[in-house]
């Protein structure tokens, strides 16, 4: 068994009476990919701001890595090497592609570019990497405010790699895309996850997406841990039915 790259233990956090997660305990081992589900206002997107750190936990413990990152800084926690993606507020809209990605890769290793220096060279070579990776190659001199939804939900994934995450979270990676920016997107997700060896956490609603790409599927619902299991269980489970059917378990 790999060891665990996150483990989380009875996490709570309340928005005034609301428990948005209630004893959330989960695990990760390093190297997987897993999905989490659940109705709207489950818990998802919380669950996400708190092991990111831009919102505090009530209590409960988040380790990371074999360290400790409850309640630290988002800054620190993207530096430990948790980055999530798929946030728009990454993108500057009047960059290029090119640049966007670079001056991410310039924030992570700390200082501006120098053309001359070796710091540079790699830089420069990380980020022509990150670019044809992410298929962005093409639409490097593009501004981002002009892409299409599909190249921002890359140029998103691209800006989260230039972080050298260990762990990846994608909030609804392919929330608003076509059948095809779907499977483009999600084959890049899992070669990410299978030539890269990076983990990965995934949010979605279209139950296609989540049954062909997770090896494990943990379910939210009202903020606790319904079922965690393999697809195959999960598809089974009867509580899984209940609550997609709209009703509420025991
Ligand atoms: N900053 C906040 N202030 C107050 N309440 C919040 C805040 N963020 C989330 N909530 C509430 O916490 C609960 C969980 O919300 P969350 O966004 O985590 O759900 P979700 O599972 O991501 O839902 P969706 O599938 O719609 O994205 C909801 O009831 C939501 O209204
Ligand atoms: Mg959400």
């Amino acid at each position: 068994m790999s060891p665990n790259i996150l483990e989380v233990c009875g996490l709570n956090k309340r928005f005034g009476g609301l428990w948005a997660t209630r004893d959330l305990s989960f695990i990760l081992e390093e190297g997987e990919q897993s999905a989490i589900i659940g109705p709207n206002g489950a818990g998802k997107s919380t669950f996400f701001n708190l092991l990111s750190g831009y919102h505090p936990v009530d209590s409960g413990k988040i380790i990371f890595n074999g360290r400790d990152i409850t309640n630290q800084l988002p800054h620190h926690i993207a530096r430990a090497g948790i980055s999530r993606a798929f946030q728009v507020s990454n993108i500057f809209s009047k960059l290029t592609v090119l640049e966007n990605i670079r001056s991410a890769v310039q924030s992570r290793m700390g200082r501006t570019f120098d053309l001359f220096s070796k710091a540079d060279r790699i830089g420069r070579e990380e980020t022509e990497r990150i670019l044809s990776l992410c298929l962005l190659t093409s639409k490097r001199k593009i501004p981002a405010g002009e892409l299409s939804q599909g190249d921002k939900k890359k140029l998103e994934l691209a800006l989260a790699l230039a972080g050298k995450p260990k762990l990846l979270l994608l909030d609804e990676p392919t929330a608003g895309m076509s059948l095809e920016e779907t499977r483009e997107t999600m084959s890049l997700v899992d070669r990410l996850n299978q030539e890269f060896h990076l983990s990965i956490l995934f949010t979605e609603h279209d139950m296609n997406v989540v049954f062909s790409h997770a090896y494990r599927i943990t379910l939210l619902h009202r903020g606790e841990v319904i079922v965690t299991g393999r697809p195959e269980e999960v598809r089974r489970n009867e509580k899984v039915q209940r609550i997609y059917l709209g009703e509420r378990p025991e």
